[in-house]
């Protein structure tokens, strides 16, 4: 018989909003004594081997459409709004869109892209390298993903700006302060939507080489991609695939600050740079977990879940699992693989759509910053996005390195 979820006695996590670092180690301690604990909106889980195994039983869903409400968020207009995404599709409607889309987002479609990522991270270097000094997060980790998604997407150069603030504003409806932020969420929305639609037609009338055409061509046996879906994957693209990129990015230099003999050895050995980001991500993901809801009365080892238990798998606490990576509390771009893959982008059927493009873009980008960042330090107060952030990183990293 299982044991009701309510009937266990779980350890507390009381949300630390004040100290990110504080929080990850207090969940690290944690995670040693139980596989579980009780949070204030939901159940997390620690351990590698059951975040995977519930983010791959497809009895639990996707919390995504219900990330605000979560988070105590009950204003009408939340409910009026929500529309499926891919990420909170599940069941045949999440496999069929999965299958229509997959090609397009192949790791040689991103490869295309690699000489692109090298130009843009240079020409992000450029201004600042005879200075030797910047605000990382600011000047380089901001704006580098943005010409990269509106290459692929095939967008004009001259609504970059656009997108950023967009794809920041959008994602704050899964930020736990969302209630605040609500009228900025919305017309972030109706903006990206309009352009979207505009983006879409244009591309119906003149095809081209990027993603939005492609999305446009996709079709398996006779099926389609209807106009709602096209819209909704052009959206998941700029929100999914910029905030994400950005923050991870910064959260890799920030690590690498700290480990400057890592930061040497990857300039020595450009060849590292796929080893270095599978660790960076692994030691120090940008998306720290993600969120499940029971969509039935799940037993789990020996545990029953209610219908409508809300838990999240705690992604950057499993990548420091002691029985899936050797020494885990070592950060080693070295690393041999572990035989089973860090979990910053998540697992199961919702992994993420986009890792071909990302690890692309970290790829080209981390060996370009060793060989031009040498000697890197950090050169003043750094920030940090508080930690009721969904997608975490450095507000403000300011460095500095040895002039060109
Ligand atoms: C370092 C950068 C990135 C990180 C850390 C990241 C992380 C994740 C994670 C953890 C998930 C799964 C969420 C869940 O299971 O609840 C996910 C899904 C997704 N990601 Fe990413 N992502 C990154 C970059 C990108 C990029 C560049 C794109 C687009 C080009 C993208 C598009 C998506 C989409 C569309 C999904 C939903 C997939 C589905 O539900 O089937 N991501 N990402």
């Amino acid at each position: 018989m299982a044991t009701p979820l309510s009937e266990l006695e779980l350890p507390t996590v009381e949300f630390d909003f004040a100290d990110a670092e504080e929080h990850r180690n207090a969940l690290l301690a944690l995670s040693k004594e139980s596989w579980i604990a009780k949070g204030v909106f939901a159940y997390p889980i620690f351990k590698y081997e059951d975040c995977v195994a519930i983010l791959r039983d497809k009895r639990w869903h996707s919390a995504a459409a219900l990330a605000a409400e979560a988070f105590g968020v009950n204003d009408p207009r939340l409910k009026e709004r929500r529309r499926q995404s891919i990420l909170s599709a599940e069941g045949d409607v999440h496999t069929r869109l999965r299958r229509l889309v997959a090609p397009s987002f192949s790791p040689r479609a991103a490869d295309r892209l690699r000489p692109f990522m090298r130009e843009v991270m240079n020409s992000l270097i450029d201004p600042v390298a005879k200075n030797g000094k910047c605000d990382l997060a600011t000047d380089i980790c901001d704006p580098y993903p943005i010409p990269i998604i509106c290459e692929l997407l095939g967008a004009p150069k001259k609504d970059w700006q656009l997108f950023s603030r967009w794809a920041e504003d959008v994602l704050r409806i899964f930020n736990a302060t969302a209630s605040e932020e609500l009228d900025v969420i919305f017309k972030a929305q109706d903006e990206l939507g309009a352009y979207t639609r505009q983006l879409i037609a244009d591309r119906r009338s003149l095809p081209a080489d990027d993603l939005i055409t492609s999305l446009i061509a996709a079709e398996e046996a006779g099926d389609k991609l209807d106009e709602a879906e096209l819209e909704m994957m052009v959206e998941a693209v700029i929100v999914g695939g910029t905030d994400t990129t950005r923050n991870q990015l910064g959260c890799s230099i920030a690590l690498f600050a700290e480990h400057p003999e890592q930061w040497k050895l990857l300039a020595e050995q450009p060849e590292l740079a796929g080893k270095a980001v599978e660790e960076t991500m692994r030691y120090f993901g940008a998306v720290r977990a993600t969120g499940r809801f029971a969509s039935e009365d799940i037993e789990y080892k020996g545990v029953l879940f209610p219908k409508g238990t809300l838990v999240t798998p705690s992604l950057s606490i499993a990548n420091r699992d002691e029985t899936v990576f050797n020494d885990a509390n070592i950060f080693d771009i070295t690393r041999e693989p572990a035989g089973q893959p860090q979990m910053t982008f998540g697992s199961g059927i919702h992994y993420c759509l986009g890792a071909a493009l990302a690890r692309a873009e970290q790829h080209e980008a981390l060996p370009i910053m060793a060989q031009r960042m040498k000697n890197l330090r950090i050169d003043g107060a750094v920030t940090w996005k508080p930690s009721t952030v969904a997608i975490f990183g450095p507000e403000n990293l300011p460095i500095s390195f040895d002039p060109e």
